[in-house]
């Protein structure tokens, strides 16, 4: 077995990366000078922060207009549940995996919503899957950027702008960090605690018009708990969108 030398460079901030993230360079608790502490999430600087959060989403990672973007609970994995379980199942599912977190959808799929047409695309750590190998005429579940292996999909290119299928896309180490081409993506997920080193416990859910018609025209076989539930007798019910949050975020996290 080959040893390898320990690096003589060390990064500047030696702490670990993966998440939660350190701050942005420069942050100080100063930051949080102007968060909305001790005031309702529903009441009008608690909307409004959220809404500033929600607008700033778009406008830095050039989100489109008609793609819907939501506060939702349960950080990233809150966000890429949901969309499994609210989206599935209405046609065949490809789920690529190249590390730990990919796998883990896998086994969400497989083994929770036991979904009877799955086609599981994998790689070991440090590679890629064959990517060309997917069909995207059925919904495809990816991590863009592994978080485990270090292993990203280099761009959108593999995916075709005319499939018929959903991209699920958890991109969690990705958004703010790399480059993500929605038009090529039905739903991206990820969380605060990542990239923006914010606070964790809520997720951001990002949904393209054809992964909104999903929602409004499929009804899943199974029941769905009160976190995933976006209809009510088969209508949207504008809940996790905008400032409409479920549950209780901190305040905090608007000022990171
Ligand atoms: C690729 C990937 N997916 C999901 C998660 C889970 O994120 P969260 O803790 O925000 O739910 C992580 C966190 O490390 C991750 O790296």
């Amino acid at each position: 077995m080959t040893t390898l030398p320990m690096p003589a460079v060390r990064p500047a901030n030696p702490n670990f990366s993966s998440g939660p993230c350190a701050k942005r360079p420069g942050w100080s608790v100063e930051a949080l000078k102007g968060a909305a502490v001790g005031r309702s999430h529903r009441a009008k600087i608690g909307k409004a922060r959220l809404e500033q959060a929600i607008d700033l989403t778009r406008e830095v990672l050039q989100v489109p207009a008609d793609w819907r973007i939501g506060i939702v609970p349960a950080s990233d994995t809150g966000a890429v549940e949901m969309a499994l379980w609210s989206l599935l199942g209405a046609r065949g599912v490809d789920m690529i995996a190249w590390e730990s977190f990919g796998a883990g959808w896998i086994t969400d799929v497989v083994k929770q919503l036991r979904l009877p047409d799955v086609r599981r695309i994998e790689a070991g750590y440090g590679e890629l899957p064959d990517l060309s190998t997917i069909d995207f005429d059925r919904d495809v579940v990816f991590t863009w950027n592994g978080t485990t292996s270090g292993v990203r999909v280099p761009n959108a290119d593999f995916i075709p702008a005319d499939r018929t299928g959903l991209t699920i896309c958890d991109a969690t180490s990705a958004a703010f960090a790399q480059r993500l081409d929605f038009q090529k993506l039905d739903v991206v997920t990820f969380s605060w605690q990542k990239v923006l080193g914010g606070e964790a416990a809520h997720g951001m859910l990002i949904l393209s018009p054809r992964a909104v018609e999903r929602l409004e025209s499929y009804v899943p076989a199974w029941p769905l708990p009160k976190i995933f539930r976006w209809t009510r007798n088969g209508k949207w019910t504008g809940a996790f969108l905008g400032a409409e949050t479920l549950n209780t975020p901190s305040l905090h996290s608007s000022r990171i």
